[in-house]
């Protein structure tokens, strides 16, 4: 290439899918000195395509090719040739053809198309919405941003007990704000990229970036970004790829339109340097269920079961007895509860002609008995002890150092006010045990109430 003077007539062109193999030398001025990238085709690119591959194949009438080209985020040229290749041309061939197309924009990085809707999340209004605010809101309106000079949080933490939904909500977001969806499981990602876990990292982030709008999610990232000193084991492993990671967010700024998600139940266990602004900024606690969202989880599970379930089934006392069940516990107590009719239905027609079952099945029922035996297998997987200690680390995580004062003052008067007995004080203990443990907190009314109910204590002691 160096003999070729000018120009001239020839063009040499070369095309690749690893650039980064290729020797620098070739990629110097005066040799190939013009790089293309061409990158994943956004949804216009991909509508152009499905109508060139589809020019002159006869389609029946429900095939909508706009709306393939949207939900084919990550997909390229060749994948969508191959979908269509496979494509008998009704939509329901489609859909399932493109369950076995796997977008080559993410074939080494673990890829999930999430279908969680937000009304598969029971309750965590409030959590629901903020997460709305910090990834779809950054999509939709990004000139209000713009208008407003400020930027969207960089990276959102969710953190709280087992089984409440964080996973759940983080497939959700991605669903419903039509973003790529980028899934990392901590311990994963270490074991698949074995001695070489930030090069991971860092083509996790590269796929992001051509992805966009995408969201990166790390689950369990407590295994991937330990407390600094707690490593164990091959030490350095961790140490780089705790570092690449904090790298790749703090150069963040050219990643438009990738947000970055991470869940945990051990937020104790993050080092803290993940945590500062312009990293994982905003956190956002998944709590355990009270009432009112135990409520809404049944209902989600309970909802097209309604001609299934018997009359003797109250909502309300299923919710009132399942304190400490989590969203996963719900769950599985419904599935059991359903175990449970489908057993007894099997065992009392096992005598009877295929005749008699068919017109039995009709009239299955879940009753309350199946509920109250579902939950002698299915226990609550939180205790109170277990969720006053996950709402302190949402204190340590959420609130300024006044803030927790206020708060741990009220602990300590409800553990003394508890200590000390008495039916008197129930009311004032339950109330001011609500208003320390609840998500929404009115600081000044739980420092009015600890030392309404200190004073009360103290009083006791003097009459004693
Ligand atoms: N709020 C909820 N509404 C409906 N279903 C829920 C809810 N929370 C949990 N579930 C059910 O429990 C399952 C497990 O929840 P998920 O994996 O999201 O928990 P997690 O918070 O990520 O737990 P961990 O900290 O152990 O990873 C979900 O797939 C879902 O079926
Ligand atoms: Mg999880």
């Amino acid at each position: 290439m160096d003999g070729l003077k000018g120009r001239g007539q020839v063009i040499v062109i070369a095309a690749t899918n690893l650039p980064d193999a290729i020797d620098p030398a070739l990629r110097r001025g005066g040799r190939f000195d013009r790089e293309i990238e061409i990158g994943i085709p956004d949804k216009k690119g991909r509508l152009e395509i499905f109508q060139v591959h589809t020019r002159g194949v006869p389609m029946s009438d429900d095939v909508k090719v706009e709306e393939f080209a949207n939900t084919t985020h990550g997909f390229v040229g060749a994948d969508i040739n191959e979908v269509l290749d496979a494509l008998m041309v009704t939509k329901d061939d489609f859909d399932e053809a493109r369950k076995h197309v796997e977008p080559s924009a993410m074939r080494e990085v673990l890829v999930e198309v999430p279908d969680v809707t937000w009304k598969q999340v029971g309750g965590l209004e409030e959590v629901k919405q903020e997460l709305r605010e910090a990834v779809e809101w950054p999509l939709k309106y990004s000139d209000v941003f713009e208008k407003l000079q400020t930027r969207p949080p960089k990276g959102i933490l969710l953190f709280g007990p087992p089984g409440t939904g964080k996973t759940l909500l983080a497939k959700a977001v991605a669903n419903e704000s039509e973003c790529n969806f980028i899934a990392v499981k901590g311990p994963e990602l270490l074991s698949k990229w074995v001695g070489e876990s930030e090069k991971g990292v860092r083509e996790i982030f590269r796929k992001a970036r051509q992805a966009s709008p995408s969201i990166i999610f790390f689950d369990e990232v407590d295994a991937l970004v330990p407390k600094r000193g707690t490593y164990m084991g091959s030490s350095h492993v961790t140490e780089s790829v705790v570092s690449q990671i904090l790298t790749e967010l703090d150069g963040m700024e050219e990643l438009k339109n990738v947000t970055v998600l991470a869940a945990t139940n051990r937020p104790d266990m993050l080092d803290d340097a993940l945590l500062r602004p312009g990293r994982l900024e905003r956190h956002i606690y998944v709590p355990a269920p009270d009432e009112e969202s135990r409520k809404k989880i049944f209902d989600v599970y309970l909802r097209d079961a309604q001609a299934i379930l018997a009359k003797d089934i109250s909502p309300d006392e299923l919710v009132k007895q399942t304190e400490g069940y989590v969203g996963a516990d719900i769950e599985a107590l419904v599935r059991e509860a359903k175990m449970g009719a489908m057993r007894e239905f099997i065992v009392a027609m096992e005598q009877k002609s295929e005749q008699e079952r068919n017109d039995a099945v009709k009239n299955v029922m879940i009753t309350k008995e199946h509920f109250t035996t579902a939950m002698g297998k299915v226990n609550a997987s939180l205790d109170q002890d277990a969720i006053e200690k996950s709402e302190r680390q949402a204190w340590v995580m959420l609130y300024n150092q006044e803030q927790r004062t206020t708060l741990e003052h009220a602990a300590s008067v409800l553990k003394r006010a508890e200590l000390a007995g008495g039916r008197a004080d129930a009311a004032a203990i339950d109330e001011l045990r609500n208003q320390t443990f609840l998500r929404r907190k009115d600081f000044t009314e739980i420092r009015k109430q600890s030392e309404a109910l200190e004073a009360q204590l103290e009083k006791k002691r003097e009459k004693k």
